[in-house]
């Protein structure tokens, strides 16, 4: 399969790169700059940005062969500055280093910039300037401070440029790379997510062969994704194991045995756990001891299980690239954002071979996978769902009665939403039961019951979100039924913090 193979520099932004040049119908994929490659295939090749300046030490380099290999080239940020400095041009530091959205004045005829105007804003994040480009190279375009913002051999066809065309903030960003793509490269915009999905479908068949994998399915999107992927490769020598502590939404267990052993006819068994869970939990207020109990026992639950098939040699997860960034996995370079706090996760001394056939996609291209394997739209657009469940969403100690309210309040908050509409408006909505108890008044008794938040998000990946607008009249309605249908609940509100400073769940 033809393709643009994107080589990592240890930008934030690499993978985004690749993202953005398959939405446009080119496949992309990257690699790490000291890895091994094959350019067999590879039709254009382009350089990130990165965080290194290219005179520190360490700098990381490019070979010659990929210099002299006749495919046109973009380098981007840090790659246009190893051009610069591998051909013979020279590098520099600046005072005035541009950070954000800046200026850009077209100033030669360039492929690169076909049909969009000679101004045009781009975002930029660099110390580093090029103060002269190599000999053979013409200056395209420079910022409003003078600065060199792209230039090329278009005999060669390599081409560099300072700025971030991946980044949304960069005008006419989309169109450079489709330009690179399609007019440079030569490339068809023909590849989809289908083409994605038979590769996927042949590497995992040629990996497993005839031998046994198993998987964690937790019901949420990437795990059902990988899992579904990887049965269309191996069949039933895919096991998938359902672990149910006990503090999963109401019903939960049943629709997901229901959607994958009934209508997908995955090889799945259901774990039992809630008592074990909740006896380990007895008592257990502190928020991160609840999260430890429950990390761990979830590995264990699914260890002993995974010892009970026999030649199992393969441990299938849905990793999915905004895992990997924010455990700082990806490139080597790529600095650590957040932790990442996966219960479904890793048994790290488990002696089987991980798989993770969706590791390099983006949760949007994730869900079209999913519709392309003919998952349910209820599995695809679910909200997001923490690993140690509600127990995170009863504050304070967590017991039977006290899961069976929440499962109950979720339900009718969850099911609002569905009928009004908002559900898919927002990205993550959720009850939490609090430990303060409230007087209120029922027919013409007193009554002292919980008090239950309400919380709906907006957000992209979770790293940061805003307290969803939802309507009055919703909110008034889920009120309604809450304490019409839950007899133990005497108030509800509605928390109205963003994130930051809060986090999205209450522990
Ligand atoms: P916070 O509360 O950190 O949540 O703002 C951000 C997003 O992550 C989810 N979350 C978790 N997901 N295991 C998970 O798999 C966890 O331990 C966990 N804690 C929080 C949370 O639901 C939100 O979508």
């Amino acid at each position: 399969m033809d393709k643009i193979l994107v080589i990592d520099y240890g930008s934030q932004y690499t993978q985004l790169l690749a993202k953005r040049i398959r939405d446009l119908g080119v496949y992309s994929e990257v690699v790490q700059y000291d890895d091994e490659f094959s350019l067999e295939n590879v039709k254009g090749i382009i350089l990130s940005g990165g965080p290194d300046s290219v005179y520190s030490e360490e700098a990381p380099d490019i070979s010659d062969v990929i210099l002299n290999s006749k495919i046109p080239i973009l380098g981007i940020c840090y790659g246009m500055q190893l051009i610069a400095k591998k051909l013979g041009g020279e590098v520099g530091k600046t005072e005035n280093a541009e950070y954000g959205k800046t200026k850009i004045n077209v100033v030669e005829r360039s492929l690169l910039f076909q049909n969009f105007e000679k101004e045009f804003i781009a975002w930029m994040s660099h110390k580093d300037v090029v103060t002269k480009v190599p000999k053979g190279f013409i200056v395209t375009s420079l910022t409003v401070n003078n600065i060199i913002s792209s230039f090329e051999d278009k005999i060669r066809k390599i081409y560099a440029i300072q700025f971030h065309p991946e980044v949304r903030h960069t005008e006419f960003g989309i169109d450079i790379l489709k330009n690179f793509a399609v007019d440079i490269c030569d490339l068809k915009t023909s590849w989809t997510l289908i083409n994605f999905v038979e590769k996927k479908i042949k590497e995992i068949k040629e990996k497993i062969r005839d031998k046994k994998a198993i998987i964690a399915l937790s019901g949420g999107v990437d795990s059902s994704v990988a899992a579904v992927l990887t049965h269309k490769a191996i069949g039933d020598n895919l096991k998938a194991i359902f672990v149910n502590h006990g503090l999963l939404r109401l019903n939960e267990v049943k629709e997901v045995e229901s959607t994958f052993r009934d209508y997908i006819g995955l090889n799945l068994t259901t774990i039992n756990a809630e008592d074990r869970f909740l006896e380990k939990l007895e008592g257990v207020t502190d928020p991160e001891t609840k999260r430890k109990i429950i990390g761990e026992n979830f590995i264990r639950v699914f260890e002993e299980e995974a010892r009970k098939e026999k030649d199992c040699e393969f441990l299938i997860q849905g990793t999915i690239y905004s895992d990997v960034i924010e455990s700082a996995k990806s490139g080597k370079k790529t600095f650590k954002i957040k932790s990442h706090h996966n219960v479904g996760g890793l048994p790290e001394h488990i002696e089987l071979n991980i798989v993770e056939p969706l590791k390099d996609l983006f949760k949007d291209e994730v869900r079209s996978v999913g519709e392309i394997l003919g998952l349910p739209r209820e599995i695809l657009y679910r909200h997001p769902f923490p690993g140690p469940g509600l127990a995170i969403r009863i504050i304070g100690e967590i017991t039977k009665d006290k899961l069976k309210i929440l499962k109950k309040v979720d339900n009718i908050f969850i099911q609002t939403l569905k009928e009004t509409g908002w559900y898919e408006k927002v990205w993550q909505a959720f009850a939490v039961l609090t430990p303060v108890k409230t007087v209120g008044v029922v027919g013409d008794q007193r009554s002292y019951g919980y008090t239950v938040s309400l919380r709906a998000v907006d957000s992209v990946e979770g790293m940061t979100a805003d307290w969803s607008k939802i309507p009055f009249e919703v909110l008034d309605l889920a009120s309604s039924r809450i304490t019409n249908q839950v007899e133990e609940i005497t108030r509800v509100v509605y928390d109205i913090t963003s994130k930051p400073p809060a986090t999205i769940e209450w522990e």
